[in-house]
Parts: C-alpha cells; sequence; structure tokens
C-alpha cells in the first residue's frame, strides 16, 4: 500500500494556471484508491471539515488565490481510460479524473471517436471538466457526458451521476453549486459516436469551417482547427499567466437585451433555449477599453478581452483589483453585471 504523505507549508505557484504566488497549510496527492481512504482518514482525524476548508484541484486552470489557503489542498492525479461498452454506432469511453483534458481528447480523436474534437486545447483534467461543463466552438461537455463517478468526501460512499443528476447549465453542474467541495471525481465517462457512423459535426462557430477548405471533416480536422484557433485567440498558460475567459459571457432577458441592443447595435447576441439572451463579455470589456490594459504585473490579454494575465508577479489580489476595475466599468457603461467563471478563493 502507497503511503500517502500530507505536506505542509507548500507552494500553490505551479498548482494554479495563473501563477500566483500562494501556500496552502497542507497539500497532498491522490494517485489511487488508497489515497482516497487515507485522506478521508486524515480529514476524520483533523477534523478538516469542521475547522478548516478543504479544496480538490485538477489542472488549477479554473482557481484565483487572494490569499493563502488555510486548509488542505488534494491534488487529483489519478489515472487511466478504457472503453467501459461499445455498440455498432457508440463507444463508451471511461478516463480518470486526474487524465489530462487536451491529451484524452487527442486520444479520443486518434481512436475515431468523434465528440469531444471542439474541445481540444482546453486547459484542465477530465474529473475537473464536468464541474465547470466546460465548453467551446459550438460544443460542451454535457453533449457527451454519459456518467461520472465520485467519493463522498465525509462518508467515503461511492456514487454514480448520470448526465440528468448532474444539472449542467451554461459553465454550471451541481458539482459547483450544492455538492461543492463535497465530492471527488474518480472517473468520467463519455458517449462518443464512431467516426464512420456520421457523426454531427459542429463547424459553425467562426473559423472552423474555414480552416477545413472544403475538405471532408473528421474529428483530426477539427480538433486541428480548433487547436489553431485557440493558439492565435488566447494566451497559452505555460507562456503566460491566465484562466481563460475570467468571466461568462452574461445571460440577459428579453428586455435587458433591446435596451442594451438599441443603445449598443453592433453589440454580439446568441439566443439560449429558454428566450434568453447571451451577449459577449468580450465585447463590452473591449468597449470599455480594457484589452491590453494592464495594472503592475496583473493585466488583459492583448489577444482577447475576457482573459486576465499575470505578467510575472502579480498576487491574486492584483488580478482581482483588475477584475473589479472591469466589472466596475461595464457595469456603469451597460448596465451589465459580470460573473467571475474561476472560482475565486
Ligand atoms: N470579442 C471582442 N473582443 C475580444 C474578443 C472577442 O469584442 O477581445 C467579441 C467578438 O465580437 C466575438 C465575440 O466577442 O465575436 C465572441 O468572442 P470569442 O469567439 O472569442 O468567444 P467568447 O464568447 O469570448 C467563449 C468561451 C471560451 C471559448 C470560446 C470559443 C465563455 C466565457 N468563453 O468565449 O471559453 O473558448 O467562446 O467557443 O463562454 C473559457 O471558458 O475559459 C473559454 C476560453
Amino acid at each position: 500500500m502507497r503511503d500517502m504523505q500530507i505536506h505542509k507549508n507548500t507552494s500553490l505557484k505551479a498548482l494554479n494556471t495563473f501563477g500566483v504566488d500562494a501556500n496552502t497549510k497542507y497539500y497532498c496527492e491522490i494517485h489511487c484508491r488508497d489515497d482516497i481512504a487515507a485522506l478521508l482518514d486524515w480529514k476524520a482525524a483533523n477534523k478538516v471539515t469542521e475547522n478548516m476548508p478543504n479544496l480538490l484541484v485538477g489542472g488549477g486552470s479554473n482557481l484565483l488565490f487572494k490569499s493563502d489557503y488555510e486548509g488542505l489542498v488534494s491534488q487529483i492525479c489519478l489515472a487511466g481510460k478504457d472503453i467501459a461498452d461499445e455498440n455498432e454506432q457508440y463507444v463508451y469511453v471511461t478516463a480518470a479524473g486526474g487524465e489530462n483534458w487536451h491529451d484524452f481528447v487527442r486520444w479520443c480523436v486518434a481512436q475515431q471517436f468523434a465528440g469531444l474534437e471542439n474541445l481540444s486545447l482546453i486547459p484542465g483534467t477530465v474529473g475537473a471538466a464536468p464541474i465547470q461543463n466546460i465548453g467551446a466552438y459550438g460544443v460542451e461537455l454535457a453533449d457527451c457526458f454519459e456518467s461520472l463517478q465520485a467519493v463522498d468526501l465525509e462518508t467515503g460512499e461511492v456514487f454514480e451521476y448520470h448526465k440528468s443528476a448532474c444539472k449542467f447549465g451554461y459553465r454550471e453542474s451541481i458539482f459547483k453549486s450544492q455538492m461543492l467541495d463535497k465530492l471527488l471525481i474518480t472517473s468520467v465517462t463519455f458517449k462518443l459516436i464512431k467516426e464512420d457512423k456520421n457523426p454531427e459535426w459542429k463547424m459553425d462557430y467562426a473559423g472552423v469551417r474555414e480552416f477545413l477548405a472544403g475538405k471532408e471533416p473528421t474529428a483530426a480536422l477539427i480538433s486541428d482547427a480548433v487547436i489553431a484557433l485557440r493558439q492565435c485567440k488566447l494566451p497559452d498558460p505555460a507562456v503566460i499567466g491566465n484562466a481563460g475567459s475570467f468571466f461568462k459571457n452574461p445571460v440577459l432577458s428579453l428586455g435587458e437585451w433591446q435596451a442594451l441592443k438599441a443603445d449598443n447595435p453592433n453589440v454580439p447576441g446568441w439566443e439560449q433555449a429558454n428566450g434568453l439572451m447571451k451577449t459577449s463579455a468580450a465585447w463590452l470589456i473591449d468597449q470599455c477599453g480594457f484589452k491590453g490594459y494592464r495594472q503592475g504585473d496583473a493585466g488583459v490579454s492583448e489577444k482577447h478581452a475576457l482573459v486576465l494575465v499575470n505578467y510575472g508577479k502579480a498576487s491574486g489580489i492584483d488580478l482581482w483589483g483588475v477584475a473589479q476595475e472591469i466589472m466596475a466599468s461595464v457595469e456603469n457603461k451597460f448596465g451589465v453585471v459580470l460573473e467571475a467563471e474561476p472560482r475565486v478563493l
């Protein structure tokens, strides 16, 4: 049996893609089932739930630490992937929570399993993906999600969540609301379609179809298109600290949308299934003049107005300061309230 180590006073700098220099009081890595059991034992013995918060991290690509973390941070490193089931048309692939998301997507693409290709190059892990219901280029995780397995961090009970129980919404799920910090997602199962069984390719997002230049779509080509688009539009967190889109695109009532549109005829908007309208946070922020804005080492990407960046030594407070300036400015100019997408701690 592996002897899981609980480390004291550990730096979180490499554990958040903003590269913010914060520390955690306790830190451990979860590599296997025995580590989960050891974690539960340690939590019970150290009264983590009563006296101390606990946080699970995957790739740390959706977190902003405003201060040191006065609790236990567990990094989920569970590895492995497998075909759980298949039929003529579909294949059910299960991947462990700690698998790197993009590597997993590329593996599916290489097997000619379609469904996840539009989600190429999103930073993070498989286990974190459903929490956020990650989405890009016309697809969100929920579209291919079958189920997930999770361990209750209080009782050690194992639960299986099917799609309807996950309450997926735009960058939302039950794992981000009621079940926040209560479950450790050990694996996720995706329902993917075999590439020769006529997948419904999603190519309507600006730039994807153009990249294909008339070629017959394949999962690999669409994945390549998305990678190319992301690489030119979004800063690479390995080069410059960031957490992707820092704000969600605001979803407005029809009345709010009409008022915004009347004053700003060029504002982009997309109809939602429920009669609401989603507008572009990037556009609103750009109009307020924040693209490329910089305050010390905290700023807004020159490539994309929605991405906050750490030029080196910005603290979480510095980055949050820029975020608040942006929120105040957008609310003042457009009457629209922006909501942060990453978790701010
Ligand atoms: N725009 C600007 N200025 C900018 C960038 C964009 O005005 O600097 C406007 C343009 O009018 C553009 C519109 O905003 O047409 C939409 O921009 P983009 O296509 O880049 O998409 P987004 O709405 O800003 C969303 C997701 C991204 C995802 C892309 C592509 C959110 C919060 N963001 O961004 O997700 O990659 O669509 O599908 O939903 C993430 O969540 O971390 C993320 C990167």
